[in-house]
């Protein structure tokens, strides 16, 4: 049987070559991304590409590119892939939504010391070429409440991070989330806003948080408190975070992400909160580190591997997910299929009619297809392969 090939598009991080390399892929690699009628010719022969933001994987990409079976984004955005009609074609895409999340908690504790020894201003009187030796506004963390909103994936390693720093840990999730360490959930943002030091979003972007954070819950906070926001820059309203920091009721601040971002590199930057007194503003730069590269390149390179080896579909962000276990002797079938009424009543009949001993299955449904991974203990009966793969319902099947 010929090797899967697979196309690396925008300097994807090496680490995801290797796991290719290692599951008997062929790599091929380009530095830059590639334009439509490029990219359709360059497909040619491939099962897999890898891309990160700047590649459009269009409808008519995807119906020129036969051998396709999955796309990875390199990257957490997936806005760059026609993800509904890959799924119609049966082409799975996996991202890596969670593979930065230590960079970013990294960025936020550094800043939150930042703020708190006042260094953006301290370091710009130096630019400046003045000596101010004052300890007046500057103090330690230790002892401080760092009240966590949003106590997801980056919000449960700050929390870790924060104290061993020596922080009081508060949070608050509209979810049920377990605390870490000697952190507290508190039942209320207001509960929380009253007691932290420093308030620091990690929500995610759901449409009810648009503007979830404005002039009333600044207010809240307490007197010289400091707030950051790493999340999602439609979350606060920057205007009134200008007029608490310039009241002086909110003593610092730093932001990474805002309600409107550049689109390209050295594009202008507005904003209300430029020229403020500590407050530190970063490009959305969270989540921008080497290892955060490196982490989505083993990541994402795995979840491909997975799919093209076993079938699993696990973390999809398009196909039905199946999160199938490698496959331990035996033999497998995974068939996706439209998603309608008696699809596994029919399927399990053609396995029983071909005396296939069934040892797991695993169903999944999304929208309009249902996808079922079945696990014989001996080899799968051709007959019954066979049977499924002429079936009505079945957009593809193939067998492990
Ligand atoms: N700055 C960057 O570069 C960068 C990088 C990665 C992630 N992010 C963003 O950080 C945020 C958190 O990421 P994550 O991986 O921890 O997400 P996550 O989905 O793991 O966690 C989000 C948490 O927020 C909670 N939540 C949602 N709305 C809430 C609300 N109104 N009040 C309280 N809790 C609420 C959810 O229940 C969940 O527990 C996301 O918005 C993500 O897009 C930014």
């Amino acid at each position: 049987m010929n090797k899967h090939e697979v196309l690396l598009l925008e300097n994807i991080h090496p680490a995801a070559g290797e796991v290719f390399e290692r599951n008997d892929f062929v790599v091929h690699t380009r530095s830059h991304s590639l334009g439509e009628d490029d990219l359709i010719e360059a497909l040619q022969g491939m099962s897999m590409v890898g891309i990160r933001s700047n590649t459009k994987v269009t409808e008519r990409v995807l119906d020129n590119a036969p051998d396709l079976l999955a796309i990875g984004a390199f990257c957490i955005g997936t806005n760059q892939i026609d993800l509904d009609a890959a799924a119609q074609r049966g082409i799975a895409a996996f991202n890596a939504p969670y593979s930065n999340t230590r960079s970013v908690v990294e960025l936020v504790i550094g800043e939150i010391i930042a703020l708190a020894r006042r260094l953006p201003e301290k370091t710009q009187r130096m630019h400046d070429g003045i000596w101010d030796k004052s300890a007046q506004g500057s103090h330690e963390v230790r002892g401080r409440t760092l009240g966590i909103v949003g106590y997801g994936n980056i919000g449960t390693q700050l929390s870790n991070l924060a104290e061993a720093l020596g922080f009081r840990v508060i949070f608050f999730d509209t979810a049920d989330r377990l605390a870490h360490g000697n952190a507290r959930r508190v039942g209320t943002l207001d509960q929380l806003l009253a007691e932290s030091d420093v308030v620091t979003l990690h929500v995610d972007g759901r449409p009810g948080n648009a503007g979830m954070f404005g002039a009333a819950e600044f207010a809240k906070m307490k007197p010289r408190s400091m707030f950051i926001n790493a999340s999602r820059g439609m979350v606060v309203d920057d205007v009134a975070l200008r007029e608490h920091i310039l009241s002086g009721h909110i003593a610092g601040a730093a932001l990474d992400v805002f309600p409107v971002e550049p689109k390209a590199q050295g594009d202008p930057f507005e904003s209300a909160l430029r020229g403020l007194p500590n407050v530190i503003l970063t490009p959305h730069v969270g989540g921008s580190t080497q290892e955060a590269q490196e982490e989505i390149g083993f990541f994402v390179a795995g979840k491909l591997s997975n799919f093209i080896n076993g079938g699993s579909t696990a973390l999809s962000v398009n196909l039905p997910e199946v999160a199938a276990p490698p496959l331990e002797g035996g033999s497998r079938i995974a068939l996706l299929h439209h998603n309608v009424p008696g699809v596994l009543a029919k399927v399990n009949q053609i396995l029983a009619d071909h005396e296939a001993n069934v040892c797991a299955q695993y169903l999944s449904t999304r929208g309009e297809q249902g996808y079922v991974v079945t696990d014989t203990s001996t080899e799968m009966p051709a007959g019954a392969i066979d049977g499924l793969r002429e079936a009505d319902h079945t957009i593809w099947l193939r067998t492990y």
